[in-house]
């Protein structure tokens, strides 16, 4: 019940509410303005002519390279020596991940920002601060969660990632989750939703469990909205907060 109080309170803050004292320890902090965040990405890659022999040949050496990773180590080493092409060109480096690699609960978001490609991890940024918040509510951390994403390097100018450069990725993104054997992927943003599943359409997908695949083992997926678009549409937090509890409900069945 506490924890439950807990949660409601902490997203409350988070969206803006303001949260009265409850408890004599419970004093919080003011709540920082929010910042401006960069608009967020349209669902759909940016268009692409048919692929190129170049970009054909990258898919290819991408299985390769993921393939012949026995382990994570082996496969951010595979990564950082990996030519994707303009991402990986004009990047300062591969993003990998950030959490416990022993974690049940594996979060896929989309493509690194300026933050991420600075610092080499996924969702360090306005967004992923934001993100943490978010799974903080239920009580998930970087000691219960991994994350990492669709996409290993920024793509110039944080524009949206070509259906080629997802191909690219996506031998990287399935050996990871492979290696990682979560017990359930949270899929943040449209593009992760897309690149994953399939399907098309954040807002009508968003909250409804799907299963993946991978290397022979079915795996429950969430998709969810993106940090970036909730930002922008604070409306729309509500969602969030459902699918989160949605979520904590799935965590408590399965692990
Ligand atoms: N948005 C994402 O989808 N991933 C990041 O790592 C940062 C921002």
């Amino acid at each position: 019940m506490e924890r439950s109080l807990d949660a409601l309170l902490s997203w409350w803050e988070l969206s803006g509410v303001d949260v009265p004292e409850v408890t004599a320890n419970a004093a919080r902090k003011p709540r920082p303005k929010a910042e401006p965040v960069k608009a967020p990405k349209p669902e759909k890659p940016a268009e692409q002519k048919a692929p190129l022999p170049d970009q054909i040949k990258r898919v290819e050496n991408a299985k390769t390279a993921a393939s012949g990773a026995a382990n994570l180590d082996a496969l951010r080493t595979a990564m950082s020596n990996f030519d994707a092409g303009e991402i990986s060109d004009h990047a300062r480096q591969a993003v990998f991940s950030r959490g416990n690699p022993d974690a049940d609960i594996m979060i896929i978001g989309e493509a690194p920002g300026r933050d991420e490609d600075i610092q080499g991890k996924p969702f360090v940024g306005k967004s992923g601060q934001f993100l943490d918040k978010i799974f903080a509510s239920i009580g998930l951390n970087e000691d219960n969660f991994y994350i990492t994403n669709v996409i290993n390097w920024r793509p110039p100018g944080n524009r949206n990632p070509t259906a080629e450069e997802i191909e690219i990725c996506r031998p990287f993104l399935q050996k990871h989750i492979a290696l990682i054997e979560p017990k359930i992927i949270v899929l943040v943003g449209g593009i992760s939703f897309t690149a994953l599943t399939g399907g098309s359409g954040i807002m009508k997908n968003r909250g409804q469990w799907t299963g993946l695949t991978i290397d022979e083992k079915d795996i429950p997926a969430l998709p969810v909205y993106h940090p970036a678009f909730l930002l922008r549409r604070p409306e729309l937090k509500k969602d969030m907060w459902h699918d989160m509890l949605s979520l904590r409900a799935k965590i408590a069945e399965l692990t």
